[in-house]
């Protein structure tokens, strides 16, 4: 009678328990949840780590897990004894579900995959590219990160093509999710721009929250744009990704 009972002490001990041991001899941790982002810091075996969220990134030896420490940086799950598969604290950002490539995907999410790139600063090139959170690469342009936050094919569709996969919608239609640009023929390059609707900014709705990579002096920021702004001789329009649930 005494194994199960220390086995049902252990069990319910586990989750007050704040500081995990690290299994790996030599573990990496990045600045976002896959292996393709940049090394901040990292572990040697017996290292505890505290975590402050957890978040599904990159899948390593089958599991997607990844912990945000409270050293500021992500770790695989893999290499850290939470006594567990599944979390052991909250997640890190309201992403309530995992979609996939093309696949139905929620408002929370879009918001949740965009403010990766905002939060990590992502720079501006219209020719490189970023991973998202589970380490699938995106251009990092205006355009790049609307399909990056709404998940559809990689390395994204540009200010042009776009409008293949978003719905035109009145301004006061927009919700969190949607997005705002200046899209289709002659919107390549730089004549044309493109931003994730985060909230309105004000009671009169004229003015939103952006998520959006906004250029090369920026990168990848919040900011805030009148409705109707312009981008040369295009005036911008509201769209809804044609997948959102
Ligand atoms: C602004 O938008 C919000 C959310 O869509 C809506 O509830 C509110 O009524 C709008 N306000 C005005 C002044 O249109």
């Amino acid at each position: 009678m005494l194994l199960p009972t220390l086995a049902l002490f252990v069990a319910v001990a586990l989750p007050i328990t704040s500081a995990y041991p690290i299994t790996g001899t030599f573990v990496n941790c990045r600045s976002g949840p896959s292996t393709k982002f940049d090394v901040v810091r990292s572990y040697v075996l017996g290292d505890e780590v505290t975590l402050t969220c957890q978040i599904a990134g990159e899948t390593v030896t089958g599991d997607y897990l990844w912990d945000l420490t409270t050293d500021g940086c992500y770790v695989a799950d893999y290499f850290v004894k939470t006594g567990t598969v599944g979390m052991v604290t909250e997640a890190c950002a309201p992403i309530d579900g995992r979609s996939s490539m093309n696949g139905p995907i929620s408002r929370d999410e879009i918001l949740a995959r965009g403010q990766v790139w905002i939060d990590l600063h992502v720079p501006y090139s219209q020719s490189a590219a970023y991973p998202d959170p589970a380490g699938t690469d995106y251009r990092t342009d205006c355009s790049g990160f609307i399909a990056m936050a709404v998940h559809a094919s990689a390395p994204g569709e540009s200010t042009v093509g776009l409008i293949d996969i978003g719905t035109e919608i009145a301004w006061e239609d927009l919700q969190p999710g949607d997005f705002v640009g200046t899209l289709g023929p002659g919107t390549g390059g730089d004549n044309g721009h493109v931003t994730l609707f985060h909230s309105w900014a004000d009671n009169s709705n004229t003015t939103y929250n952006t998520l959006e990579c906004r250029g090369t002096a920026y990168g990848c920021v919040a900011y805030q744009r009148p409705i109707g702004w312009k981008d040369g001789s295009f005036t911008s329009k509201p769209y809804r990704y044609i997948h959102v649930e």
